[in-house]
């Protein structure tokens, strides 16, 4: 890094801080290092001695090049952060706790177990709120659970909190949030007669795609959501939603427009439409017909069961 750093303790971390909210999760020196030499040398040196075996890393987030897939955020991210501990760094703020920095199966695993615990909304967000066990967290601002109606038909489900979600607490509040207000409009819902969520409820920092590792720790929450919720018809926003929540490896391009059904954890079958999400939608505003078509399935099925 050439621009003046800070020098002070404070400044420093506060300089950290800039960095992981701006998705930065690895640090790299200004002249590349050749760490194959150097462990070659320093295993010379002491004969005896081994190397110590490198940090593991989490595999990296699959790629994202083709738009039907993942449309709503960024390509290709960045690997995880690996390097930075803010437990070593003077005056930084203790949020980030060891066990958190490389989630794990175990992580997954509790929140499978805290999901299953909670029978009632309130419960299920003061659990989620309590939950060290995914990275995410602590880069976030704000918890973002949901917004709308708990009693509502209707469920969307989109992929992962932005900036503007973040900073309010709430989904889909920034630009394509706009838009999804005024694609519910269009069949005569709002947010008092529809219900939203996302399978990630942390921001994750740059709007970096969330890895599948995430995810896996995140799903048991978006489901028992779901399951608590109980709505006639979902809506998945999205690939990413619909992938975790229809258990499909197709793209959003292929699924959109055409039932599917989610399975609670109960058995219990839910109608669920898959379809573009309004950021790709406001990339791409030659598909909002499709969308528009999608809304136009939701609404007749909303009919036939009420
Ligand atoms: N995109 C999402 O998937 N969810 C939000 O809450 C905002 C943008």
């Amino acid at each position: 890094m050439t621009a003046a750093s800070p020098s002070t303790p404070a400044g420093i971390a506060e300089l950290l801080a800039f960095y992981a909210s701006a998705g930065v999760d690895d640090a790299l020196e200004d002249a590349p290092i050749n760490r194959f030499a150097e462990a070659a040398k320093s295993a010379e040196r002491r004969p005896t001695e081994r190397t110590p075996a490198a940090p593991r890393r989490e595999a990296a987030p699959e790629s994202r090049t083709a738009p039907e897939q993942v449309p709503a955020r960024v390509e290709n991210p960045p690997a995880p952060l690996s390097g930075l501990d803010a437990a070593n760094i003077p005056d930084a703020p203790a949020r980030v706790p060891a066990a958190a920095a490389v989630p794990d199966e175990a992580q997954a695993a509790a929140a499978r177990q805290l999901a299953a615990s909670a029978s009632t909304l309130d419960e299920l967000r003061q659990h989620m709120a309590a939950f060290d066990g995914c990275n995410l967290k602590f880069t976030a601002k704000n918890l973002v659970f949901a917004d709308g109606n708990p009693n509502a038909d209707l469920m969307l489900v989109g992929e992962a909190p932005g900036r503007d979600e973040d900073l309010e607490g709430l989904p889909f509040v920034g630009r394509s949030g706009r838009l999804l207000d005024r694609m519910l409009a269009a069949i005569g819902l709002d947010r008092g007669s529809a219900y939203i969520a996302n399978v990630i409820p942390w921001r994750p920092p740059g709007n970096r795609t969330p890895t599948p590792h995430e995810t896996e720790i995140c799903r048991p929450f978006i489901e028992r959501q779901i399951e608590l919720v109980n709505p006639k018809v979902l809506i998945n926003l999205g690939g990413p939603s619909a992938k975790t929540l229809l258990n499909t490896t197709e793209g959003i391009l292929r699924l959109r427009g055409n039932w599917r059904v989610h399975t609670t954890a109960s058995g219990k079958a839910i109608p669920a439409m898959p379809t573009l999400h309004p950021a790709y939608l406001l990339r791409t505003p030659a598909h909002k017909k499709l969308a528009w078509r999608d809304f136009l399935e939701v609404k007749a099925k909303l009919r036939g069961l009420a």
